[in-house]
C-alpha cells in the first residue's frame, strides 16, 4: 500500500479548495486570482503547523497547472538543502526557463518553511523572483510573516491561515472515522481536539493513533497523548541537563500552554527522565525536582517554579 493510503492525513488531504476547513478569508481572495491566473501574483502563505497551507498550495498547482503540474512545478521544503548555493543553483535554473507548453500560464516554484532560509538566500532568491517574474511565480510557505525579509513580503500577496476551529476540526474527523469504519463518541472527539488544539494534521494523526480495530476508546486516546507528553517532558530535562536552559524554557511553554499538560504530570515525568539518564549528576537532579514537587504542592506558580527548576538542572551541568 502506497503511504499517501496509510496515512490518514495523507489519504483525507483536501483536493478542493472547496474542502479546506475554515481560512475563509483566504479562500474568498484566492478564489478570484485563480480565475485570472496570468496576473495572478507571488503568494505568501503563513499561518500555524496543521492548518492548510501546503495543501493548498498543492491546490493552487493543480488548479493552474493540472496535469502538467509535475512539470511545471518546483517543491522544495525544509528537509532539502536550501542555503544560498541551492537558491542560486535549483530555483534559479528552474526559474529562469522561459519555455512552456501552451495553456500553461506560468512555472511554480513552492517554498515550503521558507522561513528556515537564511537571510543570504533570502536575499538570493528576491533577487531570482525580479528576474524571472514573467515566467514563474512563487509561494513561499511560512509560520510567521515575519521571519520573511522586508523586500520578499512586499513582493508578494500575504494570506494569513488560522487555527482550525473546534467544531470543523471534530466534523472533519468525524468524516475521516466513518469512511475508515471506525466508532468515536463525542468525548473522544473532544479530547482529540483539546489535545491538539486546531492542528489538524496532529488531529488526524492522533485519530489514527489511536484507533484500533474498529473503535477509538478515550482511554487510548489518553495512552497517545500521554506517551507524546512523556517524550515531549523527557526531551525538555534532556535538554536542561545538557546546559540549555533557553531551549528548554521555551518548550517547556509551548508543552504547558499549547498543550495544556498538568505541571505535576510534567514532574513525574521530569522524574523518569532523570533517573533513567543515569549521570553523576542524578543524586543532585533528583533533590531539585523533590523540591520543585514540593513548592508546587505548597501552591507556588507553576511556570515560575518550573523555569526555575530548569535553570537549576541546567546550572548542574558547569558544576
Ligand atoms: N484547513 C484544513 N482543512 C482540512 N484538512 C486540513 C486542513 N489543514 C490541514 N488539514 C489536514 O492536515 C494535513 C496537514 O496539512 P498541511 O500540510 O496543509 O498543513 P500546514 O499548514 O502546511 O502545516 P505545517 O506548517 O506544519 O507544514 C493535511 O494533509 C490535511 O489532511
Ligand atoms: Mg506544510
Amino acid at each position: 500500500m502506497p503511504v499517501e493510503e496509510l496515512m490518514w492525513v495523507e489519504k483525507y488531504r483536501p483536493h478542493k479548495i472547496e474542502d479546506v476547513m475554515n481560512q475563509t478569508e483566504v479562500k474568498e481572495r484566492l478564489t478570484p486570482l485563480l480565475e485570472k491566473p496570468k496576473e495572478m501574483p507571488h503568494l505568501l502563505f503563513a499561518g500555524p503547523p496543521g492548518s492548510g497551507k501546503t495543501t493548498l498550495a498543492q491546490i493552487v498547482a493543480e488548479t493552474l497547472l493540472g496535469d502538467l503540474k509535475n512539470d511545471y512545478t518546483l517543491s522544495l521544503n525544509a528537509s532539502d538543502e536550501r542555503g544560498i548555493d541551492t537558491v542560486r543553483e535549483r530555483v534559479k535554473v528552474f526559474a529562469s526557463y522561459s519555455d512552456r507548453r501552451e495553456g500553461v500560464p506560468f512555472r511554480l516554484v513552492i517554498l515550503d518553511e521558507a522561513d528556515e532560509m537564511t537571510r543570504d538566500a533570502q536575499t538570493a532568491l528576491r533577487r531570482i523572483m525580479e528576474e524571472s517574474s514573467r515566467f514563474t511565480r512563487f509561494i513561499l510557505i511560512c509560520n510567521y510573516s515575519s521571519s520573511i525579509i522586508e523586500p520578499i513580503q512586499s513582493r508578494c500577496a500575504i494570506f494569513r491561515f488560522q487555527r482550525v476551529d473546534a467544531e470543523r476540526v471534530t466534523s472533519y474527523l468525524k468524516k475521516i472515522a466513518k469512511a475508515e469504519g471506525v466508532k468515536v463518541t463525542e468525548k473522544v472527539l473532544e479530547a482529540i481536539y483539546e489535545a491538539t488544539g486546531g492542528d489538524m494534521r496532529q488531529a488526524i494523526n492522533l485519530l489514527q493513533a489511536s484507533s484500533t480495530g474498529d473503535e477509538v476508546t478515550l482511554e487510548r486516546v489518553q495512552a497517545v497523548t500521554g506517551a507524546t507528553v512523556k517524550a515531549r517532558a523527557s526531551e525538555i530535562i534532556k535538554l536542561a541537563l545538557d546546559g540549555d536552559f533557553n531551549a528548554a524554557r521555551i518548550k517547556l511553554v509551548e508543552l504547558t500552554r499549547v498543550y495544556g499538560i498538568p505541571e505535576t504530570d510534567f514532574l513525574r515525568f521530569a522524574n523518569e527522565t532523570v533517573v533513567s539518564s543515569g549521570g553523576e549528576r542524578m543524586a543532585q537532579a533528583v533533590k531539585i525536582v523533590a523540591e520543585y514537587d514540593y513548592r508546587l504542592l505548597m501552591g507556588a506558580s507553576p511556570e515560575i517554579q518550573l523555569t526555575a527548576m530548569l535553570a537549576e538542572l541546567a546550572a548542574l551541568k558547569d558544576k
